[in-house]
């Protein structure tokens, strides 16, 4: 078991090799996208739809900032029309998730190349969000239509849309984007989060009154358990909203989050999908939970001083990004049209509310995220989020 921390030249091998992958892939998913999870480690075309379309698309940026490949550029920013045109025609957007499909495709393509078509299907993305926030219980609704009974609750994954409302108030100079960001972020930290440092994946509140109800799982073993993505959601959802506000309790809500997460990692350090199995388990992994906690830690460490433990954290990184590397990549583009092996998208337990999907697969997010850990370990990096 080698849990070193990734090296320089693995770094270097690592994203040549990925941008290889990504090249590969082009001539099947240039005007298709990736589904969200592969069969058999093999991804089927998707048309721009779900929630997870905008990693692939992050992914070509990502592989763009590495290689200057002006193919990847290009259907990049033909992406980048799909997804105005799927914000103009509301297309499968009745949820919360305008962050993670406009963050890494439209406002990267902004940021990267001025594109004003990605500026305006964001800044589109971030209005529309902004529909699903109730001033009853003061958060976004995740799923589901807004007068739906059944899902008045917010879910930790939400943390991650914030980042296009701070990116929509810096670019309109209006402040309503941020102000609902942080509302937002407020009521899902005080109520997702346990006094043991674990979380909630969803929290119910009272349509009338706004008074928080209960915690429930959806895609987690039980709902009073760990969902290993949830709990890194919220590792990066914390640094994210420290980046923003600057605001110190989120140092210390990360600490908590984060903390746990290293400290109920399995011997060898590749997470179960929950944290309830422990090492030996045969329960299958998450790595894309890995993938996203390094990107949360390489935020959080650029405001860490070193009593605060920034170089623990930022080894700990390291160490999680080389067993993700050792274990978990795609090294031949023959035995796989993914990046990261071994993700779970959707279990099925006696205590949850899911089917099995995507299980010991790769996930679009899991690939898109263990390239951008890649990108923050190798360089200083100008976020899409
Ligand atoms: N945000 C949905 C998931 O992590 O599966």
């Amino acid at each position: 078991m080698d849990l070193s921390p990734i090296t320089t030249s693995e770094l270097q091998t690592a994203l040549d090799i990925a941008v290889e992958n990504m090249v590969a892939c082009l001539p099947q998913f240039t005007t298709s996208f990736k589904y969200s999870h592969s069969v058999k480690n093999w991804y089927q075309q998707s048309e721009n739809v779900e929630w997870t379309t905008g990693f692939w698309t992050g992914e070509l940026w990502l592989g763009w900032e590495h290689s200057k490949n002006e193919d990847i550029k290009r259907a990049a920013l033909l992406q980048v029309q799909s997804f105005l045109k799927r914000i103009e025609d509301k297309v499968d957007v009745d949820h919360h998730d305008m962050g993670f499909l406009y963050s890494p495709s439209c406002v990267a393509a902004f940021k990267l190349t001025g594109s004003e078509i990605g500026r305006q299907a964001a800044l589109m993305a971030a209005d529309h969000l902004l529909t699903r926030f109730h001033e009853k219980g003061q958060f976004f609704q995740a799923w589901g239509a807004l007068d739906d009974p059944t899902n008045y609750r917010l879910i930790i994954d939400c943390l991650l849309n914030l980042p296009l409302l701070f990116w929509a108030t810096k670019e309109t100079g209006n402040p309503e984007y941020a102000q609902k960001a942080v509302q937002h972020s407020i009521t899902s930290m005080a109520h997702v989060l346990r006094d043991d440092d674990s979380t909630y994946h969803t929290y119910y509140f009272d349509r009338t009154t706004g008074e928080p109800l209960r915690g429930v799982t959806a895609q987690g073993y039980r709902d009073g358990s760990a969902w290993a993505r949830g709990q890194a959601w919220g590792v990066y959802g914390t640094a994210l909203m420290y980046r923003y506000t600057k605001n110190p309790a989120y140092k210390e809500l990360f600490f908590r989050v984060t903390d746990y997460f290293i400290n109920h990692l399995p011997e060898d350090w590749l997470p179960y999908w929950d944290f309830d199995f422990k090492t030996g388990s045969k329960e299958s992994r998450d790595s894309s939970a890995s993938a996203i906690t390094v990107c949360g830690i390489l935020e959080m460490v650029q405001y860490l001083e070193e009593h605060e433990g920034r170089s623990r954290y930022h080894e700990t990184a390291l160490k999680l990004l080389g067993v993700l590397f050792r274990t978990c990549s795609v090294k031949d583009s023959k035995l796989s049209n993914g990046q990261l092996l071994h993700g779970t998208y959707a279990k099925q337990s006696p205590y949850n509310t899911c089917k099995d999907r995507g299980v010991d697969e790769c996930l679009v997010w899991g690939d898109y995220f263990y390239v951008e850990a890649l990108t923050r370990a190798s360089r200083p990096w100008q976020s899409y989020w």
